[in-house]
């Protein structure tokens, strides 16, 4: 795969584009007077697919008064986003982003043998738990779904069931749900099944399974496999379900990974996937369980145990259910460099190599697809920015994933697939000898001196601020290269420089 740098010399207002309500049939493109459908353009832009935004611009808001600004929702509250400049910014910047080399590519990818037209999947919960939902999700354009866990044993569901964390913006970046399984019956799932199979049979019915015991799990699979499903998926990481052998407490034994995973095995001749809970240190000896007991993959991750917060004036943790609640699932944008973490200790593990990897965990854009796969994973499943944004959101996963492509040279996916992974080493595994000082851009420099604070309070007191110039300056001489002033920057002023010194040229004061 190119290394070439696929590089964004792009700068836009990210909190202008925040403070966009990502609306229904977006009001501000109704009112554009030339369709050039700045509401999806903005989208686009919130999710990272600026070359897609930037081709769709084109004449828009020359010589326009903007009816799209006075029409947007927020006008009324004084607060309306500034859509021209917004759109005039991301055509302006489209000459620095980086150029096509090829003009097609194959996106396809395939759960062992299974073809995928696209990497992206609707992952297992209540965004596919329906006919209703997996039809529109697959009319908009994802290649397949899991489908919301099948058992045979009644819910009990709590109201409310989530709560979330949320970003400055308007959306949130952290959500936890208490929600359990299907609360459908399995003939209703199954029919559900057939129906889909019928109406699309170039889509995936991943069938997510829960059994309570190798008899159960046994007939789940079978019973998915003859209504149609594509891939049957063990969901041994529900942390919601952990009473008995259930959920989560099968993936944290591979005693009982290997013993209902073989179950399943006896069921079906299908590709059967593990989905594995990211509460355990350790994944891969029980992905290693799993695939004794004969999985042909591991999906990961489920959520995770938290306690989102506590109201501090009832004194109840969220979400609250009549004056208690319980730990619950996290999942969304906060959990995605832990699922990262464990979709690359899997693909680093020898013993694992050839077992297709699913991932999910925060997916949002096409950017963090393209992570997923370049640490192993073939197939991208998806649920928090599902609920949070639409099935729309598939439109920006396939297009920005086809222009990274385009614009890297990589024909196909299946090129990319774990391109990063041996880039993760254990801990002796890096270099350790040399510093990278970071370098001041003092025409974008801002003079906040937030590089200044951080580096005096919580770095090396590598950095001097001028009170009266209110110019920052690096003291090489104390810097240990650790690039804080780089991440607190809120104007990207800092930079590392070309180039390291051997870390003995360098006096340190700690
Ligand atoms: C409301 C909700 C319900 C879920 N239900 C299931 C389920 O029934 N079976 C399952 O395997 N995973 C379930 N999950 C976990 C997701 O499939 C997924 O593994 C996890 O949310 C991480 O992906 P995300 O960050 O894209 O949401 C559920 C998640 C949420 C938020």
């Amino acid at each position: 795969m190119s290394g070439e740098r696929f590089k964004y010399n792009f700068y836009y207002d990210r909190a202008e584009v925040n403070k966009c309500l990502l609306c229904e049939d977006p009001v501000c493109s109704r009112a554009c007077p030339s369709d050039c459908d700045p509401g999806g353009i903005i989208r686009s832009m919130f999710f990272r697919n600026y070359l897609g935004a930037a081709e769709r611009t084109g004449d828009c808001c020359r010589g326009c008064d903007a009816p799209c600004e006075r029409a947007c929702l927020l006008s009324g509250r004084g607060r309306s986003v500034a859509i021209r400049g917004l759109l005039t910014g991301v055509r302006e910047g489209a000459e620095s982003l980086p150029v096509q080399k090829i003009d097609s590519v194959d996106v396809s990818s395939d759960i062992c043998g299974v073809r995928l037209e696209n990497p992206f999947l609707l992952s297992s919960s209540v965004v596919s738990g329906s006919y209703e939902k997996c039809r529109r999700a697959f009319e908009a354009g994802w290649a397949g779904a899991s489908f919301k866990t099948v058992c045979n044993f009644p819910q009990h569901e709590a109201s409310p069931r989530f709560s979330s964390v949320r970003h400055h913006s308007n959306s949130f970046f952290g959500f936890k749900n208490i929600e359990q399984l299907s609360d459908h019956s399995v003939e209703e799932n199954l029919k559900v099944f057939e129906r889909l199979r019928k109406e699309f049979p170039e889509k995936v019915i991943v069938a997510s399974i829960m059994g309570r015991d190798e008899r159960e799990w046994t007939h789940l699979a079978a019973m998915c496999e003859a209504a149609g499903a594509s891939v049957i998926e063990c969901n041994f990481s529900c942390p919601n379900m952990e009473d008995g052998n259930l959920g989560a407490t099968i993936g944290q034994s591979e005693e009982l990974v290997e013993r209902f995973t073989a179950a399943v095995r006896r069921g079906t001749s299908l590709p059967v996937l593990a989905k594995l809970t990211p509460n355990i240190t350790d994944m891969a000896p029980v992905a290693l369980a799993a695939k004794r007991g004969g999985a042909n993959g591991i999906s990961a991750i489920n959520t995770i145990n938290s306690i989102t917060g506590v109201d501090v004036d009832t004194l109840v943790a969220e979400p609250p259910v009549h004056g208690r609640s319980i730990a619950g699932g996290y999942s969304g944008a906060a959990v995605k460099p832990i699922a990262l973490r464990f979709i690359s200790d899997l693909s680093r593990s020898d013993g694992l190599r050839g077992m297709h990897l699913s991932g999910m965990g925060g997916v949002e854009n096409w950017f963090d697809a393209v992570e997923f796969i370049l640490l192993g994973a073939a197939s991208i499943q998806v649920t928090t920015a599902v609920m949070q944004f639409g099935y729309r959101i598939i439109d920006d996963l396939k297009d920005g994933l086809e222009r990274y492509m385009k614009c890297k040279g990589i024909a196909s996916l299946k090129d990319m697939v774990g391109a990063a992974a041996g880039s993760v080493v254990d801990s002796s595994g890096i270099e350790r000898d040399t510093v990278t000082l970071p370098v001041i851009d003092n025409s974008r420099c801002c003079g906040c001196g937030r590089c200044y604070i951080s580096c005096r309070d919580g770095g090396h007191r590598a950095i001097e601020f001028d009170p009266e110039t209110r110019k920052v300056r690096i003291v090489g001489k104390n810097c240990v290269g650790c690039h804080l002033c780089i991440a607190v920057c809120p104007v990207k002023a800092i930079k590392p420089a070309n180039g390291s010194f051997m870390r003995s040229a360098v006096k340190t004061e700690s």
